[in-house]
Order: C-alpha cells, then sequence, then structure tokens
C-alpha cells in the first residue's frame, strides 16, 4: 500500500558536519563507552554544531524528516513519537506503511527511561550480552511495545513489538541527543533502490523530497543492521547486517540463534520480519548474480556470447570480489593489452567523445577511477572501475565497467550499494555480479542476503 499523501515540493540542502568540531564528549562510565549514559559540551560556535542544530530543530517542529549517518546506513530520520513526523518518512520514501520502522536511541539511559514513562518494563534479560558486546553498534533489538506505548504507531506498523538501536556513529549520537527524542529511521533511499551509504547517494533518491542531509562521510559498514528477536525461545535473527551469525553464537544466552529470514522469497510462508517481502536494494539494472562453487565459472562464457553477438546488451557492469580476474585475464582471443584512457565517467560527453576516437578492430580500452574522489583513498566504499572495450569487426562494441570490491568481506560491504548505484550512472544493461561463500563468516551473510535480494536472476555452478 503506497503513501496516498501528495508529496511536496523543497529545497534539498547537504550540511555537512565534522563530528570532531562539535564539541568535548564526557563519559559517564570509566568503559568509557556512549551505552549508559553520555553528555557533550557543544561548540556552539562552530559550523559543525549549527548544521546539526539546524537539524535537530527540523526534528522538533516539522513533518519532513532529516537524514543523516549512520555506521551502517544513511538513515532518513523522525520524532518517533509524533505520528505526523513519521508519516513524513513513509511519504518521501514512498514506502509501504505496513513496514515498521528502527527507533534510534543516543544511550540505554534514554531507552530504559523511554520504556519506563510508557509503562513498558526492563529490557529483556536476553539481550544483556548483546548490549554489552554490540552496542552501540550495527545491532537492532525487538522489544515489547508498551501498551500506552509513547512510540506513534505508524513506527511499529500495528506490531505489539518495536525495533531499538543505540548506533556507533557519533554524528548520529549526537543528533539524536540534541533532538531530545528517539528517532525513528529507516535507510534514506527511495523504496526498492540499494541503501544510501553517503550523502550524495540520498540526495540522488530524496533530492526535493526533504529539506536537510547532513553528511558526514562515507559509512563505515556499508550495510544494515542485524536485526534479532530475543522474545522468542529460540532467538533469532530476522536480518543479517553489521554484526555476524558467528558473534552472536558467543553470548551468553544466544549460542542456538535461528535464523529467521530467507534471502529469497518463498511464496508459501508468511514473511517473519515484514520487510522481507519487499523488492530491495535494486538498482535500476538486473543484476545477475553468480553463487560460489568451486565449478562455478567466470562470466567468461556469457560476455564471450554476448561480445560475437550484434545483439543487444552492449553496456555490462562487472563487479569482481573475491576469485574472478580482471577481464584482461580472461583471454579473448581478441584483446590487446589493455591501455589506459582518459576516464570521463563523470562528464558524459567526453567519455561519448573518448570511444568515438578510439574505436578500432579487436582492440580493448580500459581507464581506472576512483569514485568518491574527494575523499580517496581513505575513504569507505571508494573502489576501483575500469572500463573495457572490447571491439570485433563489423560490430558495435561491448562496454564493460568493472569493478573490483574486496576480496575482504569488510570492503565489499563498505562498497556493495556504491557500486550498484555507480553502474546504474553508466547506463548498463546488465549488472553481473560475482557472489562470496556466505557461510564464510563475517559479513558475508549480510552481503550475500542483499545481493540475492537485488538479483534478478542467479547463476549456480550446475547452470
Ligand atoms: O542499519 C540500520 O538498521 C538502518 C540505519 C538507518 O539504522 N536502518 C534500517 O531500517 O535499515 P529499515 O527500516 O530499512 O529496516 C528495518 C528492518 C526491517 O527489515 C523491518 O522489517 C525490521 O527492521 N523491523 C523493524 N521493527 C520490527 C519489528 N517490530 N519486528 C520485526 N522486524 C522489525
Ligand atoms: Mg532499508
Amino acid at each position: 500500500m503506497e503513501s496516498s499523501l501528495a508529496v511536496m515540493s523543497h529545497d534539498t540542502q547537504i550540511l555537512k558536519v565534522q563530528v570532531d568540531n562539535l564539541g568535548q564528549i564526557k563519559y559517564t562510565s570509566d568503559r568509557k563507552t556512549f551505552n549508559e549514559e553520555w553528555q557533550i559540551d557543544w561548540n556552539i560556535d562552530t559550523i559543525d554544531y549549527k548544521n546539526l542544530s539546524q537539524a535537530a530543530y527540523e526534528l522538533k517542529t516539522s513533518d519532513v524528516p532529516v537524514a543523516f549517518p549512520t555506521e551502517t546506513v544513511y538513515g532518513l530520520g523522525a520524532d518517533a513519537t509524533r505520528s505526523s513526523a513519521v508519516r513524513g518518512i513513509f511519504e518521501a520514501k514512498q514506502r509501504p506503511s505496513d513496514n515498521p520502522l528502527i527507533v534510534h536511541f543516543a544511550s540505554l539511559l534514554q531507552l530504559r527511561n523511554f520504556l519506563k514513562s510508557n509503562g513498558g518494563g526492563l529490557i529483556p534479560s536476553i539481550y544483556e550480552s548483546l548490549i554489552k558486546k554490540f552496542w552501540p553498534g550495527p545491532l537492532t533489538i525487538i522489544l515489547p511495545n508498551p501498551e500506552n506505548s509513547g512510540l506513534a504507531p505508524e513506527v511499529t506498523a500495528g506490531l505489539n513489538t518495536f525495533g531499538a538501536r543505540i548506533p556507533q556513529d557519533v554524528l548520529a549520537l549526537c543528533l539524536i541527543k540534541l533532538a531530545g527524542v528517539p528517532l525513528a529511521a529507516p535507510s534514506a533511499n527511495s523504496s526498492t533502490k540499494p541503501s544510501p551509504t553517503n550523502a550524495e547517494h540520498v540526495l540522488e533518491d530524496l533530492k526535493s523530497r526533504i529539506t536537510t542531509i547532513l553528511d558526514g562521510g562515507p559509512c563505515s559498514v556499508g550495510v544494515e543492521s542485524t536485526v534479532v528477536n530475543g522474545l522468542a525461545n529460540p532467538p533469532s535473527i530476522l536480518r543479517p547486517g553489521g554484526v555476524s551469525l558467528q558473534q552472536l553464537r558467543e553470548c551468553p544466552g544466544w549460542e542456538n540463534v535461528t535464523t529467521g529470514y530467507k534471502d529469497v522469497p518463498d511464496s508459501s510462508q508468511k514473511p517473519m520480519a515484514p520487510g522481507m517481502k519487499y523488492r530491495h536494494y535494486s538498482p535500476r539494472a538486473p543484476v545477475i548474480l553468480y553463487e560460489t562453487g568451486s565449478k562455478t565459472p567466470p562470466p567468461m562464457d556469457f560476455l564471450g556470447k554476448l561480445a560475437f553477438s550484434t545483439s543487444e546488451p552492449r553496456k555490462i557492469g562487472l563487479i569482481r570480489t573475491q576469485s574472478w580476474p580482471s577481464l584482461d585475464g580472461y583471454g579473448f582471443p581478441f584483446l590487446e593489452t589493455p591501455r589506459n584512457a582518459p576516464s570521463a565517467l563523470t562528464h558524459e560527453k567526453d567519455f561519448d567523445q573518448n570511444i568515438r576516437n578510439s574505436k578500432s578492430n579487436g582492440e580493448i580500452k580500459e581507464t581506472t577511477r576512483q569514485p568518491n574522489s574527494d575523499h580517496q583513498s581513505e575513504a569507505f566504499g571508494s573502489f576501483n572501475i575500469r572500463y573495457f572495450e572490447i571491439c570485433e569487426t563489423q560490430q558495435s562494441p561491448l562496454l564493460v565497467w568493472e569493478v573490483k570490491l574486496g576480496p575482504e568481506a569488510k570492503m565489499i560491504a563498505q562498497g556493495l550499494f556504491s557500486s550498484l548505484r555507480q553502474l546504474d550512472k553508466y547506463d548498463v544493461d546488465y549488472i553481473i555480479v560475482e557472489g562470496i561463500d556466505a557461510n564464510e563468516s563475517g559479513l558475508a551473510d549480510a552481503i550475500m542476503n542483499r545481493l540475492r535480494k537485488a538479483s534478478h536472476r542467479r547463476i549456480f555452478r550446475h547452470d
């Protein structure tokens, strides 16, 4: 069910915030964590504080949500206690309103007080070990929603539970602190698109739908939080994310945690986490995912066929992760040593010109560029893109944009959504992705979950 409210047009601004300039943080426990409670002496004269205050003011007073960074993905936040503000999220995202939202808190004290003042009880003890280990961080826990809940009913989509998370990103924590209210926040993409991992991604999707995007740079994790339900026995994972199954199993009470989600829909079953039934994380171009396995062929056949055919498609995005070699190692008979060609991927006209100027038979061209060129080397989620042009006599060339993510799962996660978005910008007809072993450990489950949901077709070793 889509929101039927008319969408207003807004001027959208990106406000940069450097967290180091916000003020001096004072922890109330010796462990120097944000978990229990913390204070900050604001540097009120800085532009960073002014930008943060502007966002906090909007969260308190307006019904237009504010986008802000977390360590997982950018969130689209609203005061979780005000219905009109929460409805603004669904409106901006064009998200079906039967999909519940995660509520973000700045500290455990804020969460405890919130539960207490709304007639709720204590946080169930099963969560103690997880909270100690993973908060603040990429973990969302499902809690009972008290009867006289202070939460707007739109947050929970009518469920008697809600998802709570204390994020690790200091900018996010400071924003919640300054707004003084828990923030309901889904990922700040328009519904079905890959989640945003930098401020520009948010702008691409939500320009003129929201007023303010806080820019704290690229996200360090790159995939969403793990959602766990400890209210059932045995406890289960409702969505894989930044905290892995293996990490959860090391915690007392969570040794037998089960996976209560499916990467691909099973039409005969009712979804356990409400968001599971929707198309998700999808770029415009159809994604073809190669599942792992020793005999899995690299997409050489696929590309080979395309290169020698005259039919569409002629533009391909290729995402390499752990073992596929670069195109120049595939041994197409007509390849010559790749040459460096200037990249003009952000200047479409020059780019087309390059292609025209350089076309010749039996030739492959390559160009390399780093996206996010503002932050280059140490930026999370930056990856290498090479451009190949495979020409065969009398045929239009096959154009291939080759992205290298990884090989470590951490880097793959950081660049995953961003690379899908980037390939869409090159207007490719298909995106071919090298999957990784989901049982490996760490972030692999979350990565494969997102890729399977995004994919149009999956190829197995026996195909
Ligand atoms: O990393 C994240 O979790 C990001 C950042 C912004 O914090 N947020 C995020 O929110 O991914 P969203 O709304 O895109 O995903 C919320 C997930 C959905 O899968 C939803 O079904 C599940 O959490 N969820 C929320 N409340 C729930 C509940 N009461 N019971 C079961 N699942 C719930
Ligand atoms: Mg989302």
